[in-house]
């Protein structure tokens, strides 16, 4: 029986190996110009340089826009985003008066005049760089970011950026665009007329400030994930004063790694019972205590944290609770979604045993990775959230390091 289709897009396509891939769309001038018949010749534009200096010498009238092969480039590059149905006229326009262009006689006083037109044309097309100060609009910072955060991030108080130079707003947009702080993603708008564009953002700042961690660990003793989940020793010690001003004297580190915070809590004067799961990483640790001298003070076990809690909280009623679960390592990022790194995505690499940890009676402390997802934590108003930046020892002053989570 001979099918009957309604809609055109349901048919089957007689010739399926017809088909080709869409070709990408090229939204420059140059691709543009292309696409009306074929590309110009290569000669069309020297010649058109050619033409309007010969036009200057002989009315004295300079070209307003191309005085140099830059120029022209710009304007060849640029991608206008415009509506296609508002630049096409000009672009036909302009196509027309090039075509034959690059034969024309450098002494011909007609061609010098369409040269003068496309020069005015792609003054029109092309976006003014802007050279004056201007604003940038930041938007997206998580409201957990306190305004001295804010300006280290930027580099500079939040207050100047009514007023940038355009190549700061270029390396700034550069820099922190996109950036997600706390599962919230920073938005730069610099404040342009329509049809101008910023300078692009010299080379030698894009490099801007670093934003991973690659001063590796400071403990004596590491192995690979060691080396990129210990916590710097600027941040081990805010975490032991987060808890020793809260009163602990003792805290359960359930996932302690090398041990960078058992020996900052150790240091702070905290007695601490740390357990690790890999058992070279625990020999490390251990090694580390004793490098540290606060042995007497850390007890490093081997083993599962989650599966040890109970018995923890049952020998240390009233101690702290650490949550320092694996997500800044190679190996846990395969495991994390970056992406989305969200309260069940983190502790899904662990099991996703939240509950224990949440039903935990002493005070609770969190180390999460900036881009963790606040909105995600549970019951989210129960916790005071503190951003900690790196040091300018390591050139990492702008750099949020990690978000302190803590429960009372
Ligand atoms: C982010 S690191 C901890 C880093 C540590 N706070 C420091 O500053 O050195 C997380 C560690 O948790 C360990 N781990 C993962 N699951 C565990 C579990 N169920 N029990 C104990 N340790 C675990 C990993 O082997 C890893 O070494």
């Amino acid at each position: 029986m001979r099918r009957a289709w309604s809609c055109p897009h349901l048919r089957p396509r007689r010739n399926p190996s017809a088909l080709t891939p869409l070709a990408k769309q090229d939204h420059s001038l140059r691709g543009r110009l292309s696409a009306l018949d074929g590309a110009l010749p290569r000669k069309t534009w020297p010649s058109l340089i050619r033409l309007l200096r010969a036009r200057k010498k002989r009315t004295g009238e300079a070209p307003q826009f191309v005085t140099g092969h830059g120029e022209l480039q710009r304007a060849l590059d640029f991608e206008s985003r415009r509506e296609a149905k508002l630049v096409w006229p000009d672009i036909e326009r302009l196509h027309s008066l090039l075509k034959g262009m690059h034969v024309a006689k450098a002494d011909d006083p007609q061609a010098q005049d369409r040269a003068a037109q496309v020069d005015q044309l792609l003054q029109k097309l092309t976006p003014r760089i802007r050279e004056e100060p201007l604003e940038v609009v930041i938007t997206g910072w998580h409201p957990s970011i306190p305004q001295a955060v804010r300006d280290a991030v930027l580099g500079r108080s939040e207050a100047s950026l009514g007023e940038m130079s355009p190549v700061d707003a270029a390396v700034l947009h550069h820099e922190l665009a996109g950036l997600n702080l706390g599962g919230s993603r920073l938005r730069v708008r610099p404040v342009l007329f329509k049809q101008e564009v910023l300078p692009a953002a010299p080379r030698n700042r894009r490099a801007g400030p670093q934003r991973r961690d690659r001063e590796g660990s400071w403990l004596p003793h590491t192995d690979d994930v060691g080396q990129w989940s210990a916590t710097p020793w600027a941040i081990a010690q805010k975490h032991a004063a987060i808890l020793a001003e809260a009163g602990s004297t003792e805290v359960i580190d359930l996932f302690c790694g090398c041990g960078a915070d058992a020996i900052g809590f150790a240091e702070r004067g905290l007695d601490v019972w740390a357990c690790e799961v890999d058992a070279g990483r625990a020999a490390l640790a251990f090694r580390n205590v004793a490098m540290f001298e606060v042995k007497g003070r850390v007890d490093v076990t081997r083993g599962d944290g989650l599966a040890l809690l109970e018995d923890l909280q049952a020998t240390h009623p009233g101690a702290a609770l650490y949550v320092d679960p694996p997500w800044g390592s190679a190996e846990a990022q395969k495991v994390v979604a970056r992406e989305a790194l969200t309260w069940t995505a983190l502790l899904g690499s662990i099991g996703g045993q939240t509950d224990v940890l949440l039903d935990h009676e002493g005070p609770l402390l969190l180390k999460l990775p900036r881009d963790f997802d606040l909105e995600t934590l549970p019951e989210p108003t129960r916790w005071t959230l503190q951003w900690n930046m790196g040091t300018s020892e390591q050139n990492a002053e702008r750099i949020v390091k990690t978000i302190s989570a803590f429960r009372g």
